[in-house]
Parts: structure tokens; sequence; C-alpha cells
């Protein structure tokens, strides 16, 4: 089985990327065939500072490492270092419907968001992540409810090029959580926690002082009682998700341990776990900002694993459409 999945370089890790995506990911490492890219152009779609960009395409590597990955294990390189990205990003364009992509949910949104930047790129956006998806003949995406659509439409894609074609394409399915697939703000527990957003994110490396304050303040619901009920409880059923996920405790065995206590109480108990959960992270990303080149090079070995086989699909789709080869 061959399995992949990617992470903008927007802003660092926070909890939501980790529990719907990332935790996945590490798990699925000694399952299949795993290959893990940091999805710069992506990234691109929206403002960035040229002056930090490529320093903070090095740091989601070292985040990703310190969440788990392990380079021995699986692939793992930077999106624009393997051209043949872009390339099949154009060919799909020329068979994807502007109106498939208008309806996107994620553009919506980001194009009010960043309206005074509203640039192709980002409606393109779902095309790239098509073919980044398509050249590697994957079959399962690990990925967070947000990008469920996205996924659709990489299946739409794929049947519509093997349909015109020939068959060349792997239709891939996506793989969504239940539970975790889509932790919500801290400060707003009826929204998404988003990097586009960072003051709804519990980032995996904040420091102890941080995540004490940002439980401590999560908003909660009215009512006393430690119970999950998404409607009546949203922020109490954020919190014990989150807790459930990182401590390994079941949600019914949290409800009961906290049968008697208060919100403050509960949260007190939930910052501590998380501060101890989350020190390994820390540590490890310290350790692993002072090694760059030890970075470059697990970056280096994963680009030239990935551009074999993104090659390989690459010149069968130039003969299929009928260019030069
Ligand atoms: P963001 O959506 O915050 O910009 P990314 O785009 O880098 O974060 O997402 C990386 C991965 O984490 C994707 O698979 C995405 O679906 C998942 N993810 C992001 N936010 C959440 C969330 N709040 N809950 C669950 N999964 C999430
Ligand atoms: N769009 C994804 C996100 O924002 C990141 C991404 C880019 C991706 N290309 C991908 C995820 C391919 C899975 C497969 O989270």
């Amino acid at each position: 089985m061959r399995i992949l999945s990617g992470i903008q370089p927007t802003d660092s890790i926070h909890i939501g990327g980790y529990l719907g995506a990332i935790k996945q990911w590490v798990e699925l490492q000694s399952k299949g065939e795993c290959i893990f890219f940091i999805a710069d152009l992506h990234a691109l779609t929206v403002p960035q500072d040229p002056k930090t960009f490529s320093q903070k395409t090095l740091e989601t590597a070292v985040e990703l490492l310190s969440s788990g990955l392990d380079p021995e294990k699986c692939v793992i390189f930077a999106q624009s270092q393997v051209k043949e990205h872009a390339e099949l990003t154009w060919i799909l364009n020329t068979i994807t419907p502007i109106g498939e992509l208008e309806r996107m949910i994620q553009y919506k949104e980001k194009s009010k968001q960043f309206k005074d930047s509203v640039n192709v790129g980002l409606l393109d956006y779902p095309v790239l992540q098509a073919a980044d998806i398509l050249l590697y003949q994957i079959d399962s995406v690990p990925v967070g409810k947000d990008q469920a659509q996205h996924l659709e439409l990489t299946k739409t894609i794929a049947e519509k090029f093997n349909q015109k074609y020939g068959k060349t394409l792997k239709v891939p399915e996506a793989l969504v959580l239940g539970i975790g697939g889509k932790i919500m703000a801290l400060n707003d527990p009826l929204k998404k926690m988003s990097k586009s957003s960072p003051e709804t994110c519990l980032f995996l490396f904040d420091e102890p002082e941080i995540i004490k304050k940002k439980i401590m303040t999560a908003v909660t619901d009215t009512g006393k009682t430690i119970k999950y009920d998404l409607v009546k409880k949203p922020g109490i059923s954020n919190l014990l998700t989150i807790y459930s996920l990182f401590s390994g405790e079941p949600i019914k065995e949290l409800e009961k341990k906290f049968a008697a206590k208060g919100y403050a109480d509960f949260k007190k108990h939930l910052a501590a776990m998380l501060i101890e959960k989350l020190e390994p992270f820390r540590r490890k990303k310290k350790e692993l900002m002072q090694r760059e080149v030890y970075i470059k090079e697990i970056l280096e070995r994963g680009r030239k694993r990935a551009e074999i086989i993104a090659q390989a699909t690459m010149l069968e789709v130039r003969q299929k459409v009928g260019l030069l080869v």
C-alpha cells in the first residue's frame, strides 16, 4: 500500500494538524510505503515573505521529524524540488472545469480572507493537490476533514484523465478520522483550529506557560458538567477530544474521572497532561533546529526517491496525451 500526504510551511504545526493528520502519518510509517512532503508551492498562493520562506520550509521539516516521522521509514521532501508537480498540474488544468474549482469551500473562504490578493493559484490550488497525489499512484491519503472535498476532486480528475486518455492514474482514497478529523479553535469551538488564523491555535511546540494560558482561557459552555455533547457543549467536547487523543483515555472514562469536578479543574489537568506529553516534541525540535545540514540531506534523499516515481508517471502521461517525449 502506498500512502501520501502533505503539509504547508505556513506556520508552526498545531494540535489540530497533528491529531487530524500527522499522528496517523506516524502510525502508517510502519504499515506501508509512505511519502510525505512540504507543500511550499501551495503556500505561495497566499502572501509569503521571500526572505524567510525557505527557512520556514526547513522548519516544517524539523517539526515533522520532531512529531515522529522517521526518515528511515518514509520519504520526506519539499514539493517545489520535484518539478513534475508543476508539470502535471498544467496538464490536469486542461481537463478540469473552472466551475469545479469555484465551488471549493477552501477557495471561497481564502478568497474572502485574502480578498486583496486573490490569484489564479488560489483557484488552481486543488489541481496542484491532485497532481501531488496522482504523480505517485497512491492508494490512501491521510488528511483532516477539511481536505475531503479536495480529495473528491482529485478522484474526479483522475477518472476523467483515465477516461479521456486510457488508464494511467491510480484513483486514491482519502483517509479521514471520525474523531480528531476536525479539532476546533480553543477560542471559538464552532470554528476549525487553523494556521490561517494563528490566534485559534495551540501549537505543538508552544512552551508550557503558553499551553497553560491557552487552555485555561479556552472558551467553554454554559453549565458545569464535563460531558461530550457536540450540540450543547461544543467547547467541552473539543477539549475532551483533545484530552482523549493525547492521553489515550476514552472519552467515556474521562467523563467519569471528572464527574465531580468543575471546568477549571478539568482544564488544569488537561494543561498539565499536554505539557508533559508535548515535552519530547519541544526537546527534539530544539535539537534539530541546530542541524540544518542534516535536515537538508534528508530532503535531498527524499527528493531523489520521489523524483524516480514522479518521472515514471510523467513519462506515461506525456505519451498518453501526445506530447513529444
Ligand atoms: P491549516 O488547515 O491549519 O492551514 P494545514 O493546511 O497545514 O493546516 O494542514 C495539515 C494537515 O492537518 C491537513 O491534513 C489538514 O486537513 C489537517 N488539519 C488542519 N487543521 C486541522 C484541524 N483543526 N483538525 C483536524 N485536522 C486538521
Ligand atoms: N492542501 C493540504 C492542506 O492544506 C496540503 C496538501 C497539499 C496535501 N498537497 C496535498 C494533502 C496532497 C494531501 C495530499 O492541508
